[in-house]
Order: structure tokens, then C-alpha cells, then sequence
């Protein structure tokens, strides 16, 4: 068996509930491109997590469902704003900007997580013609910092977004982590709070692939299914896609593999801050770590465990549990980390 790391929860196999899905699915011949019962089911599972009058369509992947999300709410001439560390700005080879032709506007964040007080000086030049016009705050829960919005921080993004003509995108990658993180449903983060637009991520969790665009607003999903096509992003053999999500969404799969990668997480995030040589440089809050290890060990650590640095500035790596994480890993993890920095 190949070795986990701890370089990405991407890295990750996938759930052996996901492939039981799959394969039950495998049965015989069902209308293509999304009519069929696995969708149906789905997309009633997504109604119960997130509220009944909500549009929900299955794409590829994590970028494509960002940027038709985006897309479908914004035109050209107004800016989408963010943080600089979103996977929008620096994670999708300008995919955001090559299809929706928005401008990012971006916000440096100490901790990835925007704040109205950032936001407020770009909206100056709202009316005057020379400038892109704010249309749109996207942000990640949880962050790629591994950090998580309160209930109240996201209300408040929402109602700010809404009051200055604005609306509030989030990349929810990580949705179901955050959501355990802050002991609440999906719905109370997403729909509760404000959000209208999102992307709800499966892979990090367990599934094979396959993520989902949800229109809080159904008004807002008229031409998303001609905007999923142009985008190359409308599956033919949606059955398979429609058959994960039901996994996860209806046994509490996807509270399971979070709890349990975010577990995983605090337990190897405390016992890294016990190595005098480690700084933690974010809470963990969600499933990721980060920490300067200082440089000169990180080469021999990577021989073993491949894992990025974040900033190579600071030397800052980040450290990914997920849903097959052990508590062995990280004790051999640990136990390798002491060898090494000692
Ligand atoms: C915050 C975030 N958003 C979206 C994605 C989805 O990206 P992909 O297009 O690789 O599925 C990722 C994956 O790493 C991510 O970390």
C-alpha cells in the first residue's frame, strides 16, 4: 500500500462507501446528462441539507464550479473581490478571469478569511464608469488557511454584500469541514447566513470526484444549465456524480469523514506545536495545518513525507488530515518530525 501523507486531503483515495455508490450505480442503462432517478435523489438530498428552494447542479470539479458559480452572476465589467490567498486568485490559472472576464480585486488577510473593513475601501468608485464595478465577494469555507467563518462573520459578509448591491460566493471545497468545525448544518452556514451562491465540494471528502453549484436564489439558476454546457462542464454520465453525493449526503457520511479529518488535524497540530523548533502560524480550525519548520530540515522531511511550502518566504508548510487519516500516521509523522529538527 502506498504511504499517506500529508501534503493534501486531494491526495487522499476514496471512501469505500463512494465506491460501493459507484458501483451500485453501475446497473444497466439510465437516461444521460442528469435525467435520471440518482439525480433526482441527489438533488432532493441537497433540498433537505441546504433548503427546498434550492437549484443544485453537479459539475467536474472544484474550478469549474467557482467559475460558472461566478459567472452566472456577474458580467464582465464588475470586479469579483476576494482574498489574496483564495484558490480563485492563485489556484485556477486565471480561469475566473478567462471565463467570467471579471477583474479580481484581492484583499490581503492575515488568516484568509475577508473582513467588511477590507472590503469597504474598494467600493469607492462604485457609479463612476472608469472603474470595474464590485459585483461580487467570494469567499472559501473554510479558508485555505485552514481557518473557518463564524456564523456571525458570515452573516455580516452577506448583509454587507446585499447592501451595497453586492452578492456573497462561497468556495465550500471544504464546506462540510467548516461546518463540523462550528457545530452547525450546512444550511445554518450557507443559506441561513446570507450566502447566495455555492460551491459544494465532495473530492475533500471522500468522493471520487464531482462537485455541486447550489443557487440559493432559484431565480438566479435560469441559465446555468446553457452556462454548464458552454463551460464544458455538463456530465453525460451524471448518474455516477449524482450517486456520491447521495452517499454523503444521506447516511451522515459527510459529517463522519470531517469530524474525523478535522479531529485528526488538532491532534497533529498539537502535537507539532510541542516541537520547540515549530511555530504554528494559524489556528486549526478546519483539516489543514500550518507551521514554519525552519528551513533547513524541510528537504529531509519531504524525502519521506511529501508536503508543500506555503510561503516559502517564512518557510510556512501546510499540513493536510483527511477523511483515512490515522492516529498512527501522525505518531509516525511526529515521530519522524523529532528525529529530524533535533
Ligand atoms: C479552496 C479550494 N477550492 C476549490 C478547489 C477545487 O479545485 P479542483 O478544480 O482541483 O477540483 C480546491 C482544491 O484544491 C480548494 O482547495
Amino acid at each position: 500500500m502506498s504511504k499517506r501523507s500529508f501534503a493534501s486531503d486531494n491526495n487522499a483515495g476514496v471512501h469505500p462507501e463512494i465506491i460501493e455508490a459507484i458501483k451500485a450505480a453501475n446497473d444497466g442503462h439510465v437516461v444521460a446528462y442528469g435525467d435520471d432517478p440518482f439525480t433526482e435523489r441527489a438533488t432532493k438530498l441537497f433540498q433537505k441539507h441546504f433548503g427546498r428552494d434550492v437549484a443544485v447542479y453537479f459539475v467536474f470539479g472544484g474550478t469549474g464550479a467557482n467559475v460558472l458559480g461566478l459567472k452566472s452572476i456577474i458580467n464582465s465589467y464588475q470586479a469579483v473581490i476576494c482574498a489574496e490567498t483564495a484558490h480563485v486568485n492563485v489556484d485556477e490559472c486565471g480561469a475566473p478571469e478567462k471565463f467570467t472576464g471579471c477583474k479580481l480585486l484581492t484583499v490581503q488577510t492575515p488568516d484568509g478569511k475577508l473582513r467588511v473593513e477590507q472590503i469597504r475601501p474598494l467600493l469607492h468608485a462604485i457609479g463612476v464608469e472608469h472603474h470595474v464595478q464590485p459585483g461580487v465577494i467570494t469567499i472559501s469555507q473554510a479558508t485555505e488557511m485552514g481557518t473557518v467563518y463564524t456564523r456571525k462573520e458570515l452573516k455580516t459578509l452577506a448583509d454587507f454584500a446585499h447592501e451595497n448591491g453586492m452578492l456573497l460566493h462561497v468556495d465550500g471545497a471544504r464546506l462540510a469541514n467548516a461546518a463540523v468545525s462550528l457545530n452547525t448544518t450546512l444550511k445554518e452556514i450557507t443559506a441561513d447566513a446570507g450566502v447566495d451562491v455555492l460551491s459544494f465540494g465532495g473530492t475533500k471528502n471522500g468522493m471520487m470526484y464531482g462537485e455541486a453549484v447550489v443557487f440559493f436564489d432559484k431565480k438566479r439558476a435560469t441559465d446555468f444549465k446553457y452556462i454548464r454546457k458552454q463551460g464544458m462542464h455538463l456530465p453525460s454520465k451524471m448518474r455516477f456524480i449524482s450517486a456520491q453525493f447521495e452517499a454523503l449526503l444521506s447516511g451522515g457520511m459527510w459529517r463522519r469523514g470531517a469530524t474525523h479529518a478535522n479531529r485528526m488535524a488538532q491532534i497533529l497540530g498539537s502535537e507539532l506545536a510541542k516541537v520547540p523548533q515549530i511555530k504554528l502560524t494559524q489556528p486549526v480550525e478546519s483539516n489543514g495545518v500550518f507551521a514554519v519548520i525552519p528551513r533547513k530540515y524541510v528537504p529531509s522531511l519531504q524525502k519521506k513525507y511529501f508536503f508543500y511550502v506555503w510561503d516559502e518566504e517564512i518557510s510556512e508548510v501546510r499540513l493536510m488530515a483527511s477523511f483515512d487519516t490515522t492516529e498512527d500516521d501522525i505518531r509516525d509523522f511526529i515521530e519522524f518530525v523529532r528525529t529530524t529538527v533535533k
